[in-house]
Protein backbone atom coordinates (compact mmCIF):
# COMPACT_ATOMS: atom_id res chain seq x y z
CA UNK A 1 0.00 0.00 0.00
CA UNK A 2 1.05 3.66 -0.65
CA UNK A 3 0.40 7.09 1.04
CA UNK A 4 -1.01 8.97 -1.04
CA UNK A 5 -0.44 12.77 -1.24
CA UNK A 6 -3.05 16.09 -1.43
CA UNK A 7 -1.43 19.27 -1.74
CA UNK A 8 -1.67 23.15 -3.28
CA UNK A 9 0.52 23.97 -6.39
CA UNK A 10 0.32 27.97 -5.79
CA UNK A 11 0.52 30.07 -2.87
CA UNK A 12 -2.14 28.72 -0.64
CA UNK A 13 -6.12 28.59 -0.45
CA UNK A 14 -6.25 26.26 -3.73
CA UNK A 15 -9.25 24.96 -2.22
CA UNK A 16 -7.89 21.87 -0.77
CA UNK A 17 -10.06 21.09 2.47
CA UNK A 18 -13.15 20.81 0.14
CA UNK A 19 -10.92 18.08 -2.20
CA UNK A 20 -9.51 16.22 0.88
CA UNK A 21 -12.92 16.51 1.95
CA UNK A 22 -14.82 14.15 -1.10
CA UNK A 23 -11.93 12.04 -1.04
CA UNK A 24 -11.74 11.02 2.54
CA UNK A 25 -14.78 8.97 2.17
CA UNK A 26 -12.46 6.33 -0.03
CA UNK A 27 -9.26 6.24 2.82
CA UNK A 28 -8.97 5.42 6.26
CA UNK A 29 -6.65 7.77 7.59
CA UNK A 30 -5.84 11.40 6.48
CA UNK A 31 -2.85 13.32 7.73
CA UNK A 32 -1.42 16.72 8.12
CA UNK A 33 2.09 16.49 8.15
CA UNK A 34 3.09 20.54 8.69
CA UNK A 35 2.13 23.65 8.96
CA UNK A 36 -0.25 24.61 11.82
CA UNK A 37 -3.11 27.29 12.07
CA UNK A 38 -1.86 29.16 9.42
CA UNK A 39 -3.78 27.18 7.40
CA UNK A 40 -7.77 28.23 6.98
CA UNK A 41 -9.23 24.77 4.88
CA UNK A 42 -13.00 25.26 3.98
CA UNK A 43 -15.46 23.02 3.87
CA UNK A 44 -19.10 23.05 2.81
CA UNK A 45 -21.70 20.22 3.59
CA UNK A 46 -25.76 20.68 3.37
CA UNK A 47 -25.08 24.16 2.89
CA UNK A 48 -22.91 25.24 6.24
CA UNK A 49 -19.65 25.92 6.02
CA UNK A 50 -17.03 24.71 8.60
CA UNK A 51 -13.13 26.28 8.50
CA UNK A 52 -10.48 23.73 9.47
CA UNK A 53 -7.01 25.05 10.89
CA UNK A 54 -5.17 22.37 12.81
CA UNK A 55 -7.39 19.44 12.46
CA UNK A 56 -7.49 17.20 9.26
CA UNK A 57 -10.39 17.25 6.45
CA UNK A 58 -11.84 14.00 6.74
CA UNK A 59 -13.24 15.20 10.22
CA UNK A 60 -16.56 14.90 8.66
CA UNK A 61 -16.33 11.37 7.45
CA UNK A 62 -17.71 8.91 9.92
CA UNK A 63 -15.42 6.42 9.73
CA UNK A 64 -12.11 8.39 9.39
CA UNK A 65 -9.15 8.29 11.32
CA UNK A 66 -7.50 12.03 11.52
CA UNK A 67 -3.96 12.56 12.37
CA UNK A 68 -1.63 15.51 13.41
CA UNK A 69 1.67 14.60 12.37
CA UNK A 70 5.24 14.97 13.41
CA UNK A 71 5.47 17.89 11.15
CA UNK A 72 2.56 19.99 12.69
CA UNK A 73 2.91 22.66 15.15
CA UNK A 74 -0.43 23.09 17.36
CA UNK A 75 -2.07 25.77 19.15
CA UNK A 76 -3.80 24.25 22.10
CA UNK A 77 -5.90 27.36 22.28
CA UNK A 78 -7.61 27.17 18.53
CA UNK A 79 -7.26 23.41 18.51
CA UNK A 80 -9.25 23.45 21.44
CA UNK A 81 -11.61 25.76 19.85
CA UNK A 82 -11.97 23.72 16.61
CA UNK A 83 -13.04 20.72 18.95
CA UNK A 84 -15.64 22.53 20.77
CA UNK A 85 -17.03 23.39 17.11
CA UNK A 86 -16.81 19.93 16.16
CA UNK A 87 -18.61 18.68 19.34
CA UNK A 88 -20.83 21.78 19.29
CA UNK A 89 -21.77 20.23 15.43
CA UNK A 90 -21.77 17.06 16.54
CA UNK A 91 -18.76 15.66 15.08
CA UNK A 92 -17.15 12.96 16.88
CA UNK A 93 -13.70 14.17 17.89
CA UNK A 94 -12.21 10.21 19.34
CA UNK A 95 -11.02 9.73 15.92
CA UNK A 96 -8.19 12.86 16.22
CA UNK A 97 -4.76 11.33 17.03
CA UNK A 98 -1.96 13.82 17.78
CA UNK A 99 1.88 12.97 17.56
CA UNK A 100 3.81 13.43 20.45
CA UNK A 101 6.82 15.06 18.32
CA UNK A 102 4.32 18.05 17.18
CA UNK A 103 5.69 21.05 18.11
CA UNK A 104 3.32 23.15 20.88
CA UNK A 105 2.57 26.94 19.59
CA UNK A 106 2.94 28.96 23.03
CA UNK A 107 1.66 31.93 23.81
CA UNK A 108 4.96 33.99 23.37
CA UNK A 109 5.38 32.33 19.99
CA UNK A 110 2.52 34.70 18.89
CA UNK A 111 3.95 37.31 20.42
CA UNK A 112 7.28 37.23 19.25
CA UNK A 113 5.55 36.65 15.15
CA UNK A 114 4.18 39.91 15.99
CA UNK A 115 7.62 41.68 17.31
CA UNK A 116 9.08 40.21 14.49
CA UNK A 117 6.77 41.68 11.60
CA UNK A 118 6.50 44.80 13.79
CA UNK A 119 10.67 45.45 13.12
CA UNK A 120 10.17 44.69 9.54
CA UNK A 121 8.64 47.76 8.36
CA UNK A 122 7.55 47.80 4.65
CA UNK A 123 8.92 44.85 3.87
CA UNK A 124 6.51 42.51 6.36
CA UNK A 125 6.16 39.00 4.92
CA UNK A 126 2.16 39.67 5.70
CA UNK A 127 2.44 36.38 8.27
CA UNK A 128 -1.15 35.23 9.44
CA UNK A 129 0.69 36.20 13.18
CA UNK A 130 -0.25 32.62 14.63
CA UNK A 131 3.46 32.18 15.63
CA UNK A 132 4.44 29.91 13.25
CA UNK A 133 7.80 31.09 11.90
CA UNK A 134 9.30 31.36 15.97
CA UNK A 135 7.96 27.95 16.55
CA UNK A 136 9.55 26.03 13.63
CA UNK A 137 12.46 28.10 14.70
CA UNK A 138 12.72 26.99 18.18
CA UNK A 139 12.09 23.01 16.66
CA UNK A 140 15.17 23.57 14.39
CA UNK A 141 17.27 25.84 17.55
CA UNK A 142 16.15 23.09 19.77
CA UNK A 143 14.15 24.44 22.45
CA UNK A 144 10.87 23.43 21.57
CA UNK A 145 8.10 21.91 23.30
CA UNK A 146 6.73 19.10 22.26
CA UNK A 147 3.01 17.20 22.61
CA UNK A 148 4.58 14.42 24.64
CA UNK A 149 6.48 16.84 26.86
CA UNK A 150 2.46 17.35 28.38
CA UNK A 151 2.69 14.48 30.47
CA UNK A 152 6.00 14.90 31.69
CA UNK A 153 6.52 16.15 36.02
CA UNK A 154 8.19 18.65 34.78
CA UNK A 155 6.58 20.56 32.02
CA UNK A 156 5.61 23.74 33.67
CA UNK A 157 9.07 24.26 34.46
CA UNK A 158 9.92 24.10 30.67
CA UNK A 159 7.51 26.03 29.59
CA UNK A 160 8.18 28.87 31.80
CA UNK A 161 12.13 28.73 31.06
CA UNK A 162 11.37 28.74 27.27
CA UNK A 163 8.87 31.90 28.09
CA UNK A 164 11.66 33.60 29.93
CA UNK A 165 13.79 33.41 27.13
CA UNK A 166 10.82 34.71 24.66
CA UNK A 167 10.43 37.45 26.68
CA UNK A 168 14.13 38.56 26.93
CA UNK A 169 14.18 38.32 23.08
CA UNK A 170 11.15 40.09 22.44
CA UNK A 171 13.19 42.97 23.58
CA UNK A 172 14.94 43.78 20.43
CA UNK A 173 11.36 43.91 18.77
CA UNK A 174 9.03 47.37 18.52
CA UNK A 175 6.60 47.05 22.21
CA UNK A 176 4.11 44.81 21.07
CA UNK A 177 0.32 45.22 23.03
CA UNK A 178 -0.35 41.34 24.31
CA UNK A 179 -1.89 40.47 27.46
CA UNK A 180 0.72 37.69 28.60
CA UNK A 181 -1.62 36.63 31.42
CA UNK A 182 -4.70 35.95 30.34
CA UNK A 183 -3.24 34.34 27.02
CA UNK A 184 -1.35 31.83 29.51
CA UNK A 185 -4.61 30.83 31.01
CA UNK A 186 -6.44 29.91 28.09
CA UNK A 187 -3.26 28.73 26.65
CA UNK A 188 -3.27 25.83 30.13
CA UNK A 189 -6.78 25.58 29.89
CA UNK A 190 -6.88 24.42 26.53
CA UNK A 191 -3.89 22.01 26.97
CA UNK A 192 -6.12 20.31 29.70
CA UNK A 193 -8.80 20.35 26.46
CA UNK A 194 -6.50 18.54 24.44
CA UNK A 195 -5.66 15.78 26.79
CA UNK A 196 -9.02 14.12 25.61
CA UNK A 197 -7.26 13.14 22.06
CA UNK A 198 -5.21 9.99 22.12
CA UNK A 199 -1.50 11.26 21.92
CA UNK A 200 0.70 8.63 19.57
CA UNK A 201 3.97 8.01 18.09
CA UNK A 202 3.24 8.79 14.54
CA UNK A 203 5.65 7.29 12.66
CA UNK A 204 4.63 3.23 14.04
CA UNK A 205 1.69 4.19 13.73
CA UNK A 206 1.32 5.37 9.79
CA UNK A 207 3.27 2.43 9.02
CA UNK A 208 1.78 -0.07 10.82
CA UNK A 209 -1.13 1.12 9.70
CA UNK A 210 0.40 0.74 5.87
CA UNK A 211 1.28 -2.79 6.76
CA UNK A 212 -2.56 -3.59 7.60
CA UNK A 213 -3.54 -2.40 4.35
CA UNK A 214 -5.00 0.92 5.38
CA UNK A 215 -5.33 3.95 2.59
CA UNK A 216 -3.83 6.91 3.55
CA UNK A 217 -4.04 10.21 2.44
CA UNK A 218 -1.61 13.17 3.45
CA UNK A 219 -3.17 16.81 3.26
CA UNK A 220 -1.00 19.49 2.64
CA UNK A 221 -1.13 23.17 4.19
CA UNK A 222 -0.33 26.31 2.61
CA UNK A 223 1.21 25.86 -1.10
CA UNK A 224 4.39 24.79 -2.86
CA UNK A 225 5.09 28.42 -3.72
CA UNK A 226 5.36 29.12 0.22
CA UNK A 227 7.94 26.24 0.89
CA UNK A 228 10.72 27.44 2.99
CA UNK A 229 13.40 25.73 0.64
CA UNK A 230 11.46 26.25 -2.52
CA UNK A 231 9.01 29.01 -2.52
CA UNK A 232 9.60 32.64 -2.83
CA UNK A 233 12.01 33.30 0.06
CA UNK A 234 11.18 34.96 1.89
CA UNK A 235 7.89 35.92 1.48
CA UNK A 236 7.14 32.33 2.73
CA UNK A 237 5.98 29.92 5.44
CA UNK A 238 8.25 28.09 8.22
CA UNK A 239 7.62 24.26 6.69
CA UNK A 240 7.77 21.89 3.62
CA UNK A 241 4.88 22.23 2.12
CA UNK A 242 5.68 19.70 -0.70
CA UNK A 243 5.83 16.28 -1.16
CA UNK A 244 9.40 15.83 0.48
CA UNK A 245 7.56 17.31 3.28
CA UNK A 246 5.61 14.11 3.82
CA UNK A 247 8.36 11.87 4.88
CA UNK A 248 9.50 14.01 7.52
CA UNK A 249 6.17 14.97 8.48
CA UNK A 250 4.69 11.58 9.26
CA UNK A 251 8.34 9.81 9.43
CA UNK A 252 7.78 7.10 6.68
CA UNK A 253 10.02 6.21 4.27
CA UNK A 254 9.97 8.10 0.53
CA UNK A 255 9.22 5.03 -1.43
CA UNK A 256 5.88 4.89 0.41
CA UNK A 257 4.40 7.49 -1.62
CA UNK A 258 1.68 6.92 -4.39
CA UNK A 259 -0.59 9.26 -5.88
CA UNK A 260 -0.15 13.11 -6.07
CA UNK A 261 -2.55 15.02 -6.54
CA UNK A 262 -1.91 18.80 -6.85
CA UNK A 263 -4.61 21.64 -7.07
CA UNK A 264 -4.82 24.50 -8.68
CA UNK A 265 -7.47 27.67 -9.41
CA UNK A 266 -8.64 28.39 -12.43
CA UNK A 267 -6.87 31.13 -11.58
CA UNK A 268 -4.05 32.16 -8.88
CA UNK A 269 -4.53 33.71 -6.19
CA UNK A 270 -1.81 34.78 -2.85
CA UNK A 271 -1.98 36.51 0.57
CA UNK A 272 0.44 38.41 2.31
CA UNK A 273 3.34 40.06 0.54
CA UNK A 274 6.15 38.52 -2.42
CA UNK A 275 5.69 38.22 -6.14
CA UNK A 276 3.19 37.14 -7.77
CA UNK A 277 3.90 37.95 -11.63
CA UNK A 278 0.34 37.51 -13.08
CA UNK A 279 -1.53 39.40 -9.92
CA UNK A 280 -4.14 41.52 -11.48
CA UNK A 281 -3.73 44.67 -9.48
CA UNK A 282 -6.77 46.16 -11.17
CA UNK A 283 -10.29 46.12 -11.90
CA UNK A 284 -10.16 42.71 -13.69
CA UNK A 285 -8.84 41.75 -10.02
CA UNK A 286 -11.48 42.94 -8.06
CA UNK A 287 -14.08 41.10 -10.37
CA UNK A 288 -12.03 37.93 -9.72
CA UNK A 289 -11.95 38.51 -5.60
CA UNK A 290 -15.83 39.49 -5.86
CA UNK A 291 -16.56 36.41 -7.87
CA UNK A 292 -14.27 34.11 -6.47
CA UNK A 293 -14.96 35.70 -2.87
CA UNK A 294 -11.67 35.76 -2.75
CA UNK A 295 -11.09 37.03 1.38
CA UNK A 296 -8.57 34.69 3.70
CA UNK A 297 -10.33 32.12 5.53
CA UNK A 298 -7.96 32.45 8.27
CA UNK A 299 -7.87 36.04 8.68
CA UNK A 300 -10.32 37.57 6.47
CA UNK A 301 -7.46 39.45 4.21
CA UNK A 302 -8.45 39.95 0.75
CA UNK A 303 -6.15 37.58 -1.33
CA UNK A 304 -4.62 39.04 -4.29
CA UNK A 305 -5.65 37.64 -7.70
CA UNK A 306 -4.47 37.35 -10.89
CA UNK A 307 -4.54 34.89 -13.57
CA UNK A 308 -3.27 31.47 -14.45
CA UNK A 309 0.58 30.68 -14.37
CA UNK A 310 1.91 28.02 -16.31
CA UNK A 311 5.38 28.28 -15.89
CA UNK A 312 4.78 28.46 -11.75
CA UNK A 313 2.55 25.38 -12.42
CA UNK A 314 4.86 23.29 -13.88
CA UNK A 315 7.99 24.21 -11.59
CA UNK A 316 5.51 23.51 -8.84
CA UNK A 317 4.48 20.01 -10.40
CA UNK A 318 7.93 19.36 -10.99
CA UNK A 319 8.99 19.95 -7.39
CA UNK A 320 6.24 17.13 -6.37
CA UNK A 321 5.91 14.80 -8.49
CA UNK A 322 1.91 15.72 -9.05
CA UNK A 323 0.43 12.23 -10.93
CA UNK A 324 -2.79 14.25 -10.95
CA UNK A 325 -4.05 17.42 -11.00
CA UNK A 326 -7.02 19.00 -9.94
CA UNK A 327 -8.41 22.58 -11.02
CA UNK A 328 -10.58 24.55 -8.15
CA UNK A 329 -12.88 27.01 -9.07
CA UNK A 330 -13.75 26.43 -12.74
CA UNK A 331 -17.08 28.24 -11.78
CA UNK A 332 -15.38 31.81 -11.32
CA UNK A 333 -14.23 31.80 -14.95
CA UNK A 334 -18.21 31.59 -15.88
CA UNK A 335 -18.50 35.03 -17.11
CA UNK A 336 -15.09 35.68 -18.75
CA UNK A 337 -15.25 36.27 -22.93
CA UNK A 338 -11.42 35.15 -22.77
CA UNK A 339 -9.27 33.61 -20.19
CA UNK A 340 -5.73 34.90 -20.10
CA UNK A 341 -2.85 31.97 -19.11
CA UNK A 342 0.53 32.57 -18.67
CA UNK A 343 3.09 30.47 -20.59
CA UNK A 344 6.42 32.44 -19.99
CA UNK A 345 8.50 35.16 -19.10
CA UNK A 346 10.06 37.78 -20.42
CA UNK A 347 13.14 38.85 -18.84
CA UNK A 348 15.04 41.83 -19.42
CA UNK A 349 14.32 40.77 -23.31
CA UNK A 350 14.67 36.99 -23.11
CA UNK A 351 12.02 34.56 -23.19
CA UNK A 352 12.00 31.65 -20.37
CA UNK A 353 9.45 28.88 -19.21
CA UNK A 354 11.66 28.81 -15.86
CA UNK A 355 11.30 30.53 -12.73
CA UNK A 356 14.36 33.17 -12.39
CA UNK A 357 15.92 33.12 -8.89
CA UNK A 358 14.29 36.32 -8.09
CA UNK A 359 10.31 36.17 -9.30
CA UNK A 360 10.05 39.97 -8.36
CA UNK A 361 12.47 41.04 -10.66
CA UNK A 362 11.57 44.22 -12.02
CA UNK A 363 12.27 43.38 -15.81
CA UNK A 364 9.80 40.31 -15.38
CA UNK A 365 6.88 40.42 -17.64
CA UNK A 366 4.18 37.22 -18.21
CA UNK A 367 3.19 36.56 -21.51
CA UNK A 368 -0.12 35.55 -21.65
CA UNK A 369 -1.83 32.89 -24.71
CA UNK A 370 -5.71 34.07 -24.59
CA UNK A 371 -8.45 31.28 -24.47
CA UNK A 372 -12.10 31.49 -25.42
CA UNK A 373 -14.05 31.45 -22.09
CA UNK A 374 -16.81 29.28 -21.94
CA UNK A 375 -19.42 32.12 -20.94
CA UNK A 376 -22.41 30.47 -19.42
CA UNK A 377 -23.31 29.19 -16.01
CA UNK A 378 -21.27 25.17 -15.36
CA UNK A 379 -22.02 25.01 -11.89
CA UNK A 380 -24.14 22.32 -12.27
CA UNK A 381 -22.78 20.05 -14.72
CA UNK A 382 -21.81 17.14 -13.01
CA UNK A 383 -20.66 14.83 -16.37
CA UNK A 384 -17.43 15.84 -17.71
CA UNK A 385 -18.70 14.75 -21.35
CA UNK A 386 -21.54 17.68 -20.85
CA UNK A 387 -18.76 20.56 -20.48
CA UNK A 388 -19.00 23.13 -23.17
CA UNK A 389 -16.02 22.58 -25.67
CA UNK A 390 -14.35 25.88 -24.61
CA UNK A 391 -14.18 24.05 -21.36
CA UNK A 392 -12.32 21.59 -22.57
CA UNK A 393 -10.11 23.19 -24.88
CA UNK A 394 -8.96 24.83 -21.56
CA UNK A 395 -8.52 21.52 -19.83
CA UNK A 396 -6.83 19.90 -23.04
CA UNK A 397 -4.25 22.71 -23.41
CA UNK A 398 -3.46 23.19 -19.62
CA UNK A 399 -2.97 19.12 -19.75
CA UNK A 400 -0.40 19.63 -22.77
CA UNK A 401 1.93 22.76 -21.18
CA UNK A 402 1.93 20.73 -17.77
CA UNK A 403 2.76 17.20 -19.13
CA UNK A 404 0.07 15.54 -16.55
CA UNK A 405 -3.68 14.56 -16.44
CA UNK A 406 -6.68 16.50 -15.13
CA UNK A 407 -8.30 14.33 -12.97
CA UNK A 408 -10.55 16.51 -11.10
CA UNK A 409 -12.58 19.55 -11.66
CA UNK A 410 -14.50 21.53 -8.93
CA UNK A 411 -17.16 23.96 -9.92
CA UNK A 412 -18.58 25.31 -6.49
CA UNK A 413 -17.86 25.51 -2.59
CA UNK A 414 -20.31 22.66 -2.09
CA UNK A 415 -18.88 18.70 -1.78
CA UNK A 416 -20.78 17.44 -4.43
CA UNK A 417 -19.79 20.49 -7.39
CA UNK A 418 -17.20 18.37 -8.48
CA UNK A 419 -16.55 16.00 -11.48
CA UNK A 420 -14.21 13.42 -11.71
CA UNK A 421 -13.07 13.11 -15.07
CA UNK A 422 -11.50 9.66 -16.15
CA UNK A 423 -9.86 7.53 -13.51
CA UNK A 424 -9.34 8.26 -9.80
CA UNK A 425 -8.20 4.80 -8.73
P1 LIG B 1 -7.63 25.68 1.20
O1 LIG B 1 -6.85 26.45 2.21
O2 LIG B 1 -6.78 25.21 0.07
O3 LIG B 1 -8.42 24.54 1.79
O4 LIG B 1 -8.67 26.71 0.55
P2 LIG B 1 -9.55 27.79 1.35
O5 LIG B 1 -10.63 27.09 2.06
O6 LIG B 1 -8.69 28.72 2.13
O7 LIG B 1 -10.08 28.65 0.14
C1 LIG B 1 -10.82 28.09 -0.90
C2 LIG B 1 -12.17 28.80 -0.96
O8 LIG B 1 -12.80 28.49 -2.18
C3 LIG B 1 -13.15 28.37 0.11
O9 LIG B 1 -13.99 29.43 0.43
C4 LIG B 1 -13.93 27.25 -0.57
O10 LIG B 1 -15.22 27.07 -0.01
C5 LIG B 1 -14.01 27.78 -1.96
N1 LIG B 1 -14.06 26.79 -3.05
C6 LIG B 1 -13.41 25.60 -3.16
N2 LIG B 1 -13.63 25.06 -4.37
C7 LIG B 1 -14.45 25.92 -5.03
C8 LIG B 1 -15.00 25.92 -6.34
O11 LIG B 1 -14.79 25.03 -7.17
N3 LIG B 1 -15.78 27.00 -6.67
C9 LIG B 1 -16.03 28.02 -5.81
N4 LIG B 1 -16.79 29.03 -6.21
N5 LIG B 1 -15.51 28.05 -4.58
C10 LIG B 1 -14.72 27.01 -4.20
P1 LIG C 1 -3.82 27.25 3.54
O1 LIG C 1 -3.45 25.90 4.12
C1 LIG C 1 -2.54 31.11 2.06
C2 LIG C 1 0.99 32.91 3.93
C3 LIG C 1 0.76 34.16 4.75
C4 LIG C 1 2.09 34.85 4.57
C5 LIG C 1 3.08 33.69 4.56
C6 LIG C 1 3.72 33.43 5.91
O2 LIG C 1 -5.13 27.75 4.00
O3 LIG C 1 -3.67 27.23 2.06
P2 LIG C 1 2.92 32.44 8.24
O4 LIG C 1 1.68 32.65 9.03
O5 LIG C 1 3.16 31.04 7.82
O6 LIG C 1 4.13 33.05 8.91
O7 LIG C 1 2.72 33.31 6.89
O8 LIG C 1 2.34 32.56 4.15
N1 LIG C 1 0.16 31.74 4.34
C7 LIG C 1 -0.90 31.31 3.64
N2 LIG C 1 -1.49 31.82 2.52
N3 LIG C 1 -2.98 29.97 2.61
C8 LIG C 1 -2.39 29.45 3.69
O9 LIG C 1 -2.74 28.25 4.19
C9 LIG C 1 -1.32 30.13 4.29
N4 LIG C 1 -0.54 29.93 5.36
C10 LIG C 1 0.37 30.92 5.38
O10 LIG C 1 -0.33 34.91 4.25
O11 LIG C 1 2.13 35.46 3.30
MG1 LIG D 1 -6.89 28.35 3.13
Amino acid sequence: MFIDVLLGLQWGDEGKGKIVDYLADKYDLICRFQGGPNAGHTIVIDGKKHVLHTIPSGVFRKNVINVIGNGVVIDPIVMARELRNLEDNNINISKILVARKAHLILPTHRYLDMGSEASKGKEKIGSTLRGIGPTYMDKTGRNGLRVGDIETPDFRKRYESLRSKHISLGKIYPDIDFDLKAEEQKWFESLEYLKKLDFIDCSYYVNDALKEGKKILAEGAQGSMLDIDYGTYPFVTSSNTLTAGVCVGLGVAPQTIGKVFGITKSYCTRVGSGPFPTELDNELGEELRQIGAEFGATTGRPRRTGWIDLPQLKYTIMLNGVSDLCITKMDCLNTFKNIEVATEYKINGTSTKSLPYNLSDDGLEPIYTSLKGWDQDINDIRDYNQMPKEVKDYIKFLESYLEVKVTMLSTGPEREALIIKGDLS
